[in-house]
This record gives structure tokens, C-alpha cells and sequence, in this order.
């Protein structure tokens, strides 16, 4: 037999390759705790961190002071550093306010490099944790601030610090997932370099309306820019949105509650025409351009939904596409349309339009079938396209007219009852009325239910019987009102606090 020159070779093979799968397992194991479970410790399982704690009802685990050590790597530039201690010095202050304290369980929702999470762990806040896109381990976990990896009530402190809610495409997720994981009495803190204006700070706090306000004001931000620091606590026990709803909406149906800053708005809007246009076809319609469009005026960001309700909408490029789609300021905002349109006539094309939503019933006070007439202002020129198509008037109601012929009756349905149906007052609401002379039905209606407070920015046409084009020294005998019931009724809306404007 030849002597075993070769085993001990063999042998050494095999143990080398043990020995390096096992490295590999390690290192795959190793790789995969910390990336995939951010380091954290599951009994009996590999220990990376071992002071880590449990967030109480959190699916992610949160590293603890052994965190600080390890990320002495990150702090090496200086702005890192000095980022750091802003935060420090930031938390300080809400320490001593109380609104933070070592005990706290804290998030920082959006950061993205940790700074704001690492100051709270360095001033002895092990219970911390971020919330980023992209995890950024120990420091940040996984989680977007419309979708947080928490349990409900797991929170005693939230920060959104650097613009972080300004930069939201969803703030109402946003404040929906905060509500969510907060806990009652717990605090959250915002810094923001909108709400600059007192309407968009207002609905900044309609957009947290589970939390009271405890303070705001402007504060250097991390660039030091100027920015503002809100800190606000949740309510202890919930407060129902009906509570809240009413006590926006005022403590009577018919009174919306008109703070000073949105009386501020109506007093700089642009003047009323007081005297009565001798040329109204021109006078009104170069009135538009007088308009102080609210949304040139105040910031609309964080508001839930953005609604241009369009009542009397006629054809798609009458209104919506030539004036609301062009010419109102809309802040970059995507707005939910609805016309309101009750001539057959215009059906048709709303069905290729996408985001528009096509109402196909008259405006009215209630849920009722209408009978018409298609009113033809003689001194009008005739429609130049739509064959001298006239509008839709509703005159009698199917209870005071009878023996119509069915061609002449359409359904009218209750916008009033629609309007606080569809929208709430988290939401900005953009209202254009032309409707026939109708407005002085539906108008008192919309301030008796109080929907008319939903309505941010309202512009109508008020239909009297105005001087005529054709023919000097004649009034139109198409309409009964005068300029000075027009007149009262806008003054009037203005006095209750609407932000009206004369459409022509
Ligand atoms: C906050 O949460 C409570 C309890 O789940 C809920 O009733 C309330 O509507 C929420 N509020 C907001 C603004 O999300
Ligand atoms: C709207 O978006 C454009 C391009 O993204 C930007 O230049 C502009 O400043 C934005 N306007 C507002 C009011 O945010
Ligand atoms: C009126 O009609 C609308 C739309 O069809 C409907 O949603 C609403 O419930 C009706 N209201 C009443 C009081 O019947």
C-alpha cells in the first residue's frame, strides 16, 4: 500500500472549505441582521446590539445607547456635527417646557440622515428612533410618514423636523398616521417654513385637530433660515369631529365662525362695484381682472382635498377649461372638479374628461323634479356655437305645475346637502354659481344649513334686470331682481364672512 501522502491534503481541503462556508454563513447572517432587522436582538437569535429594547407595540425594534458608539463613523463631518447639536439644543428646550423627557419613547418621521435622532439618544433618550424611505441603521428604520411601522399609541414624542410635512404630497396621511401612532397626551413638534400666513397655520392645525396647540413661534431653522416651531399635544380623550365641526361651522347652523385673519382677507378683496354698471357686458367682465384671488394671497398647503365645484358649468370650455384651468392660482395643487350641469346638451363631452366629475341635475334646494324654460335673452347675441342653445331655467316645481310635457322636466337635487355631503373643512373648496337667477334660492339655502361656510372662495353671477346692449335706456325683462338686491345679497355674504366675488 502506498503511504497516505495525499490525505492529509484531502483532509486539509475539506476543513478549509468547512471552514470558509461557515465564514460565509456568518457573514450572510451577520449582513442580514443588520440591514434587514437593523441590528436587533430576537431570543436565541444572533445579538449585534445587545442593549436594544422593545418599543412597546412597535414591529420595529429601536437600538439604545450602544447606538451612540456605533455611529461615530457618521459624525465625522462638521455640519453633521453641527446639525447634531441643533437638535440638542432644540430638545433642550422642550425638556425644560416639558414636553420631552428622558423617558420619553420618541420618533423622528422623515429623517434622513439622523442628526435629530442621534441628539435625542445622545441626551440620554435611549427609547428613540427615525423613520426614513430608506433605513439607516441603528438610527433609522424603514417607514414613510403616511405609512408608519408602528403600532397604534406607541408614541410619547413625535418631531418632524427640515420641512418635512411642507414637503408632504399626502399631509393628511401625514397627521392621520401621527394620530395613529401618538399617544393620548403625547407631544408632537413641527418645524415648517410655510404657514407663514394665518390662514395656512390655521389649517395647519385643522390638519392636527386631535392635538391642542401649546405654542408656535419663528425659530432659526438648521441653515438658519427663519422657520416656524409648533408644538402641540394630543387630546387625552377624543374629541369627536362632530364637536369640531360644530364649533368651526359656529354655534348657530346659519353663523359660520369667521376668525379675524379671514375677515382680514375679505377686507382687502377687491371693492364691490357699488353703482350699477350702465355697460354691465363690459364692466363685469373686465371685473375678473380686478379679482384678489385668494390663493395669491395665503398659502393652501395642508388642506385634505382641493374641490372646484362648478354650478351652471355648461360647456367644459365655459368656465372650468378657459378660466379655472388657466387662469386661477392653484398653488400646484391637483383639484377635484365637479360640474354641475343640468342641460343634456353639454353630457356628452364631461364624458371624456377625465377628473372632471359630471353632476347631470339642476342645483335646487331640495331632491325634486323641475320643469324648465329655455330662456333667450333677446338682447344677447345668440351662442355663436350650440345652435342658440338658451339656459336652462327652472320655474315650477313638479308640486305647482302639472301637465308638462316630460321633455321640459330634469331632476334637481339639494347642494346644500350635497356640498357637507362631499366636503369637510379640512378641505379647500373654490365655488362658481351661475345659475339663471336660482342663486337667490340656493344662496339663502347654502347659509341656512351653514354649507356655505365650507366654501373658501366663491365667485357668482348674480342675474337683475340689467341695462341691454342692443338697446339703450331698456332694462332685460328676463329677470325681477335688481342691482341693489344683487348688491345686498353680496354684501351680505362678505359681512358673514364668505369670500365672495361678482362673476359676470
Ligand atoms: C384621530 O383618531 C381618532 C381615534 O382613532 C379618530 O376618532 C379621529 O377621527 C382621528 N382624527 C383625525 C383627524 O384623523
Ligand atoms: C409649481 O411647480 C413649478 C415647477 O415644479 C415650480 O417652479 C413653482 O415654483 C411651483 N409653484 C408653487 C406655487 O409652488
Ligand atoms: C338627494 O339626492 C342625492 C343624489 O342622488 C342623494 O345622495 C341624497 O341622499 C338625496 N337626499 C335626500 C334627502 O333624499
Amino acid at each position: 500500500m502506498e503511504p497516505p501522502t495525499l490525505k492529509p491534503n484531502l483532509l486539509r481541503n475539506i476543513l478549509i472549505r468547512l471552514l470558509s462556508f461557515g465564514v460565509l454563513v456568518f457573514a450572510v447572517r451577520f449582513a442580514y441582521i443588520v440591514t434587514v432587522k437593523g441590528g436587533s436582538c430576537d431570543s436565541g437569535d444572533f445579538c449585534f446590539f445587545p442593549e436594544n429594547l422593545n418599543i412597546r407595540g412597535a414591529s420595529v425594534r429601536v437600538q439604545s445607547v450602544s447606538a451612540v458608539s456605533d455611529v461615530g463613523h457618521l459624525s465625522t463631518t462638521k455640519k453633521w456635527r453641527g446639525s447634531v447639536d441643533y437638535y440638542s439644543s432644540i430638545f433642550q428646550d422642550l425638556i425644560s417646557e416639558g414636553s420631552l423627557s428622558p423617558n420619553s419613547i420618541a420618533l423622528c418621521i422623515e429623517t434622513q440622515t439622523g442628526e435629530d435622532v442621534l441628539a435625542l439618544k445622545e441626551m440620554g433618550i435611549v427609547d428613540s428612533v427615525g423613520i426614513f424611505k430608506k433605513a439607516y441603521p441603528p438610527l433609522i428604520v424603514h417607514g414613510e410618514a403616511h405609512s408608519q411601522p408602528f403600532g397604534a399609541d406607541t408614541f410619547d414624542f413625535e418631531f418632524s423636523g427640515n420641512g418635512g410635512l411642507d414637503r408632504s404630497a399626502r399631509p393628511a396621511e401625514f397627521a392621520a398616521e401621527i394620530n395613529r401612532t401618538l399617544k393620548p397626551g403625547g407631544f408632537l413638534v413641527i418645524h415648517t417654513s410655510a404657514a407663514k400666513d394665518m390662514y395656512s397655520f390655521n389649517s395647519l392645525l385643522e390638519l392636527f385637530n386631535f392635538c391642542i396647540l401649546i405654542r408656535s413661534h419663528e425659530i432659526d431653522g438648521v441653515d438658519s433660515s427663519s422657520i416656524r416651531e409648533v408644538v402641540m399635544k394630543k387630546h387625552v380623550e377624543i374629541l369627536g369631529f362632530e364637536a369640531r365641526e360644530s364649533s368651526l361651522s359656529g354655534n348657530s347652523a346659519n353663523k359660520c365662525s369667521v376668525p379675524g385673519y379671514k375677515r382680514e382677507i375679505i377686507r382687502n378683496a377687491e371693492p364691490l362695484i357699488l353703482e350699477e354698471p350702465l355697460k354691465p357686458w363690459i364692466t363685469l367682465k373686465r371685473n375678473i381682472k380686478n379679482v384678489k384671488y385668494l390663493t395669491s394671497v395665503v398659502d393652501i398647503s395642508y388642506k385634505n382635498r382641493y374641490v372646484y365645484v362648478d354650478v351652471g358649468a355648461r360647456s367644459y370650455g365655459s368656465s372650468i377649461a378657459s378660466w379655472f384651468k388657466k387662469q386661477y392660482p392653484k398653488q400646484n395643487k391637483t383639484f377635484d372638479v365637479y360640474a354641475i350641469e343640468a342641460d343634456r346638451a353639454f353630457h356628452e363631452e364631461y364624458k371624456r374628461k377625465k377628473r372632471v366629475k359630471l353632476l347631470p341635475y339642476a342645483a335646487w334646494v331640495r331632491n325634486e323634479t323641475l320643469f324648465f324654460e329655455i330662456t333667450r335673452d333677446p338682447g344677447k347675441k345668440v351662442m355663436p356655437k350650440g345652435g342658440g342653445m338658451g339656459r336652462i331655467h327652472p320655474v315650477k316645481t313638479s308640486s305647482s305645475y302639472m301637465g308638462h310635457s316630460d321633455t321640459n322636466k330634469i331632476e334637481g337635487f339639494d347642494l346644500a346637502d350635497w356640498l357637507k355631503s362631499t366636503v369637510t373643512y379640512r378641505d379647500f373648496v373654490v365655488m362658481k354659481m351661475d345659475v339663471e337667477g336660482t342663486e337667490f334660492h340656493l344662496i339663502p339655502r347654502l347659509i341656512q344649513t351653514g354649507a356655505i361656510c365650507l366654501i373658501d372662495e366663491f365667485f357668482f353671477e348674480c342675474h337683475y334686470n340689467r341695462w341691454q346692449r342692443c338697446c339703450p335706456g331698456q332694462r332685460s325683462a328676463k329677470y325681477q331682481k335688481t342691482y341693489a338686491q344683487c348688491l345686498d345679497l353680496f354684501t351680505s355674504l362678505r359681512e358673514s364672512g364668505v369670500l365672495v366675488h361678482q362673476w359676470w
